[in-house]
């Protein structure tokens, strides 16, 4: 099998961490790319002399630029910026979705026939901006946010119930804020819904805790957010499409009247293998879980409507 070949854009913390996951399962050879001269570089460089170490053959290259990018399997988009002091929402949203726009041309024009996951926030519209830039099929565009989120709602369900976190499933849908949703029912230890493990009370502490998720991080990190598990996230996905596994993961997708949801990128359970997106797995919701999913479709949609796409 030829070694396949991805693409990181944006060679900070989230990228350059995904860099490493990537390389230590040898998922293929792997372009850092930055606009800070040398970083990329170094990191690819610094990551390459892991190698020996570590015992894993990845080719890595850091790059200013896209030709090194060319042919790519798959491309993961995680340039952007942070929110500075000053910024409002609104003006972050636009910065990276120049950045995220710029970045997808770039990524279209050298490989053409790539999948791009979306890693930059706020990630349902940045996801809709690639979407759209890209002139994608809809199976070959998606975002990174419910593996995180709902590896999130597994590590706090584990912690609780002090089992191992490899028994516990759960799932998160809708966007990636605080109006995501994440599903107790379907959310189990070893196939157990945690609604008959655990009283309502701490249940609602775990979704709560999960949909707070990022901001808890933020305000430990105080200069950043969190990157580790955004990156393992990421990588995930990305060894579910190399590896054709077809697993079924809450990915961000354009929704096209699944979940009542129309031309809007949200998260949803999705198959994920070769071709990127092969399924949008439709559950039966409650009438409160559905009111919740189109209350954070409805936050996702008010952002998209500034960004005139
Ligand atoms: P970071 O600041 O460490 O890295 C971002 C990198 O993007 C910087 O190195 C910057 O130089 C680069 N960059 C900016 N403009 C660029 C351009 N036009 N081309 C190439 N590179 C460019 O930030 P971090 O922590 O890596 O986060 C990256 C993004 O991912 C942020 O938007 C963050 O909010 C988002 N994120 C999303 C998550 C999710 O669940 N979807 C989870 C964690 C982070
Ligand atoms: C997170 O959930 C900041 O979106 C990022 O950690």
């Amino acid at each position: 099998m030829a070694r396949k070949k991805i693409t990181v854009v944006g060679a900070g913390n989230v990228g350059a961490t995904a860099a490493h996951w990537l390389a230590a399962k040898e998922l293929g050879d792997v372009v850092l790319v930055d606009i800070v001269e040398g970083m990329p570089q170094g990191k690819a460089l610094d990551l390459a002399q892991a190698g020996p170490v570590e015992g894993y053959d990845s080719r890595m290259i850091g790059t200013n630029g896209y030709k090194e990018t060319a042919n790519s399997d798959i491309v993961v988009i995680t340039s952007g910026l942070a929110r500075k002091p000053g910024m409002s929402r609104d003006d972050l949203l636009k910065t990276n979705a120049g950045i995220v726009s710029s970045v997808t041309e770039e990524v279209v024009k050298h490989s053409p026939n790539c999948i791009i996951i979306v890693v930059s926030n706020p990630l349902d519209a940045m996801t809709q901006v690639a979407f759209k830039k890209s002139g994608f099929p809809k199976n070959r565009v998606l975002g990174m946010a419910g593996v995180l989120d709902s590896a999130r709602m597994r590590t706090f369900i584990a912690q609780e119930l002090n089992v191992s976190v490899e028994d516990v499933t759960a799932f998160v849908l809708g966007g990636h804020g605080d109006t995501m949703v994440p599903l107790p029912r379907y959310s189990t230890v070893a196939g157990i819904p945690i609604t008959e493990l655990l009283p309502k009370e701490r249940v609602d502490a775990i979704t709560t805790r999960t949909a707070n998720g990022g901001a808890e991080i933020v305000s430990l990190l105080k200069t950043g957010s969190a990157y580790y598990a955004p990156s393992a996230a990421a990588v995930e996905m990305v060894e579910c499409i190399i590896k054709d596994k077809k697993r079924i993961l809450p990915c961000a997708v354009l929704l096209e009247g699944e979940y009542g949801i129309n031309n809007l990128f949200v998260g949803v359970p999705c198959k994920i293998g070769a071709n990127g997106v092969e399924e949008i797995i439709q559950i039966n919701l409650t009438t409160e879980e559905r009111a919740a999913l189109h209350k954070s479709a409805g936050s996702v949609q008010e952002l998209v409507n500034l960004l005139n796409l």
